[in-house]
């Protein structure tokens, strides 16, 4: 059975042309990028090559890029790396409710040594409204963090909007753009960000492997302490044959970044209309037209998510129930809970991600599947009235 990949916002297969470079650099420029020899600067050449074109990619500057394991990494040392370097300023952070456990889990850890936290809301769609952060903004606030696309159900923040308050306030203000980077386009300018969090495996390069952009001057404490590396905001030999990795797959989106969006908006379009057109009782989750080209998340009525991606597996299609990060978790995703969606509603979520490799027969396919898995779920579920017809809330 061919096997159909559609969950490309938990990870993306790696483009055989970024496997490529990197064999190089995992074979033959091993040399430590710190070391003053031959070896070690053809390393460290190549490693400020792909910075400077990583750079270029979100409109800054070769040395407001700082790398790291990945964007978990990138999330930490941003809001660890603003707090614990400006507490003279105040220990207020403002976030919203729907960020990645990245953020909201260093936000908890951040609690605990005593800084405030703010966690806005958003709207039925996921929108947060810049309203309600201006609002929210105190003397104490040192920081706003807030992702440029929801991982779940792709709604894509006002962030510029957002940028222009955080300065107008003098406020430093990070988004969190691991599902952006590479399928937008992003100009750290235009959005009035000053640091901005990247992952390479969601943009068809290597696992391990991000970045932080971190405007210059602004006051960052490191996370990790040793050699020095990376200006001292990030100590540990650099991972040479990643990095050169991560900025081939940017070199990449940066042909295709309008194309792709083109033609996975198409499919995902003609996804969401069957889904609601062929299956009674399912929502769309998040924002009709201001989400990611290639997110699809539904709530299907009476049954759960969980058991959905479990059938659709055995029938060789791979997709998710929410945040593939927390798929071990029993709790229904916070990001729905938010939106405002009832706990069934929460539970029984399915987030169908489209990528690179995915066609229109594919599409079709998995419409045809996905009616015939939920009439069967449907058939057995207590939930279900049959002949369907009545919602459960009445
Ligand atoms: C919005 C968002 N932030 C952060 C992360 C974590 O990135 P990484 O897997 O590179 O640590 C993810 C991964 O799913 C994500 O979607």
């Amino acid at each position: 059975m061919k096997q159909i990949y559609l969950d490309y916002a938990a990870t993306t297969p790696i483009h055989p042309e970024v496997v490529k470079v990197m064999l190089t650099y995992l074979n033959e420029v091993f040399g430590n990028p710190t070391s003053i020899h031959s070896c070690g600067l053809e390393a460290k050449k190549a490693i400020e090559e792909a910075r400077g074109r990583i750079a270029a990619f979100i409109g800054a500057r070769s040395e407001e890029i700082v790398f790291t394991s990945g964007g978990t990494e990138a999330d930490n040392l941003a809001l660890k790396g603003i707090a614990l370097g400006n507490g003279s300023r105040g220990n207020h952070i403002i976030t919203t409710s729907i960020e990645h456990h990245a953020v909201i889990e260093t936000c908890k850890f951040l609690e605990k040594r005593g800084f405030k936290v703010t966690y806005l809301p958003v709207d039925g769609y996921g929108l947060v409204d810049p309203d309600d952060l201006r609002k929210a903004i105190t003397n104490k606030t040192v920081l706003v963090s807030i992702m440029h696309a929801n991982n779940e159900v792709g709604t894509i923040e006002p962030i510029a909007d957002i940028g222009k308050i955080t300065k107008e306030a003098g406020i430093y203000f990070h988004t969190d753009a691991v599902q952006t980077v590479g399928h937008i386009p992003i100009d750290v300018d235009m959005l009035g960000v000053d640091l901005l969090s990247m992952s390479a495996h969601k943009l068809y390069g290597p696992k391990g492997i991000g970045g932080l952009y971190i405007r210059k001057g602004t006051k960052l404490a490191p996370m990790q302490h040793g050699g020095g590396q990376e200006k001292n905001r990030r100590s540990g030999t650099e991972n040479t044959a990643s990095i050169v990795g991560f900025a081939k797959a940017i070199e990449l989106a940066e042909k295709e970044t309008a194309s792709e969006a083109q033609r996975l908006t198409s499919l995902r379009d003609r996804l969401i209309a069957g889904i609601l057109e062929r299956i009674d009782h399912t929502k769309l989750n998040g924002h009709p037209m201001i989400r990611l080209p290639n997110n699809v998340n539904v709530s299907i009525d009476y049954i759960e998510g969980e058991a959905v991606l479990l059938n659709l597996d055995l029938e060789g299609i791979c997709v998710s129930t929410g945040s593939a990060c927390s798929s071990s978790d029993t709790e229904p995703s916070h990001v729905l809970l938010a939106m405002g969606l009832p706990h069934e509603q929460a539970y029984g979520s399915l987030r169908i991600t489209l990528g690179k490799w995915t066609t229109k027969p594919e599409v079709d396919h998995v419409l045809e599947v996905l009616e015939k898995v939920v009439a069967k779920l449907r058939a057995i579920s207590p939930l279900a009235v049959k002949g369907g017809g009545q919602s459960r809330n009445g």
